[in-house]
C-alpha cells in the first residue's frame, strides 16, 4: 500500500454518513499511537503535518516514519499538510510526495483567497494531489465583525468559492476554534450553516478544524498531576458525531492528542520520580494517545470498518 489522497475516503464518508480522523502528528510515538489504533479498528487515516511540525522534526524524518506506518499497518494513509500559509510551503509539500495539502488564506480577503486557493489546486492537480481550502475564520481568531455571519462561513459564497478554486474540500467555520479552550460558556455550533452549506455544496466534502472534545478525564489527570488548565473544554462529542452524519468528512484533532500525551506523562512523572528514561514514560503516553484515538474513531467518527 502507497500512502493514497482523500478523495476515495472523503466520497465513502460523504455516502456512508462517518468521517476521517485528521490526527496532526509532530513525533515517533504520536504516529504509532494514531496507527496502531488505526490497525486494530480498520480505519483509513489522515496523519496531517503543520508548519510547525515540519520545523520541529524535519519533513524528512516524518516522511520515513509515515512510510513506515504504512508499512507496519497496511492502511489506507494520506499524509496532508495542515494550514499551509503561502504557494511556496504548498508547492514544497506536493514536491515532497504529500498527498493532500491545505492552503489556508482564509484571512486574507475574499478575493485574495480565491486568487492563492486557485493557485495551490492548479499545482496540486497537476501532482495528482488534493487541496482543502478555508472560508471564514475560527472562532477566537478574528475579533472584528466583517457581515452578517461574523467569522462564521457565509453559506452565500461557497458556491462561487468551490468553482472558481477549483479545491476538493472546504473547511468551515460553525464555532469551532483551535486548543483545549474553546467555549467560555454552553458550547454551540452553528449547524444551520453547515446545512445551509452542503445544500449550496451536494456530495461536496467539508472539514471541521478545532475539533478536539477536550476529555475531562485528561484536564483532571493533568490538574491532578501538577499541571494547570483549569476550564479547558471542547466540542462536545455528540456534536461531533452530527458532523460526521452531515457533510463533514474530515475531523481535526491535535489537542485531544497532546492532552492524552501530558496527562499520561505528568501521572507517570508524579508516580516514578526517580525514572529518567524516555521511554518508560513514552510508552503510557503513546498508549493513552491510541486508546483515545481508538475511542474517536469508534464513537465519534465512525470510521472504524472502512478499509
Ligand atoms: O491547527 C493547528 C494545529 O493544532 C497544529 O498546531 O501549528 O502548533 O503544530 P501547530
Ligand atoms: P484542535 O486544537 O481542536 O485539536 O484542532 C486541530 C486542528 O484543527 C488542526 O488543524
Ligand atoms: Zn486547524
Amino acid at each position: 500500500m502507497a500512502l493514497v489522497t482523500t478523495k476515495e475516503m472523503f466520497a465513502k464518508a460523504y455516502k456512508g454518513g462517518y468521517a476521517i480522523g485528521a490526527f496532526n502528528v509532530n513525533n515517533m510515538e504520536v504516529i504509532q499511537g494514531i496507527v496502531e489504533a488505526g490497525k486494530e479498528t480498520k480505519s483509513p487515516l489522515i496523519l496531517q503535518i503543520s508548519k510547525g511540525a515540519r520545523n520541529y522534526a524535519n519533513i524528512t524524518y516524518l516522511k520515513k516514519l509515515i512510510e513506515a506506518a504504512i508499512i507496519e499497518t497496511n492502511l489506507p494513509i494520506a499524509m496532508h499538510l495542515d494550514h499551509g500559509d503561502t504557494f511556496e510551503l504548498c508547492k514544497q509539500c506536493v514536491d515532497d510526495g504529500f498527498t493532500s495539502v491545505m492552503i489556508d488564506a482564509s484571512s486574507k480577503s475574499f478575493e485574495d483567497n480565491i486568487a492563492l486557493s486557485k493557485q495551490v489546486a492548479e499545482y496540486a492537480h497537476a501532482h495528482g494531489v488534493v487541496v482543502e481550502a478555508e472560508l471564514g475564520t475560527l472562532a477566537g481568531v478574528e475579533e472584528h465583525v466583517s457581515n452578517a455571519y461574523g467569522h462564521y462561513t457565509d453559506p452565500a459564497q461557497v458556491e462561487e468559492f468551490v468553482e472558481r478554486t477549483g479545491v476538493d474540500s472546504l473547511a468551515i467555520s460553525i464555532g469551532t476554534s483551535h486548543g483545549a479552550f474553546k467555549f467560555s460558556g454552553n458550547p454551540q455550533l452553528r449547524f444551520d450553516i453547515l446545512e445551509e452549506v452542503s445544500k449550496r455544496l451536494p456530495n461536496f466534502p467539508i472539514v471541521l478544524h478545532g475539533a478536539s472534545s477536550v476529555p475531562q478525564e485528561f484536564i483532571a489527570e493533568i490538574n491532578k498531576y501538577g499541571g494547570n488548565m483549569k476550564g479547558a473544554q471542547g466540542v462536545p462529542e455528540d456534536m461531533l458525531r452530527k458532523a460526521a452524519t452531515m457533510a463533514v468528512c474530515k475531523i481535526n484533532i491535535d489537542s485531544d492528542i497532546r492532552l492524552a500525551c501530558t496527562a499520561a506523562i505528568r501521572k507517570y512523572f508524579a508516580e516514578h520520580p526517580d525514572h529518567f528514561d524516555p521511554r518508560q514514560y513514552l510508552t503510557p503516553a503513546r498508549a493513552a494517545i491510541k486508546d483515545m484515538v481508538k475511542h474517536k474513531i469508534i464513537d465519534v467518527l465512525g470510521s472504524n470498518n472502512k478499509i
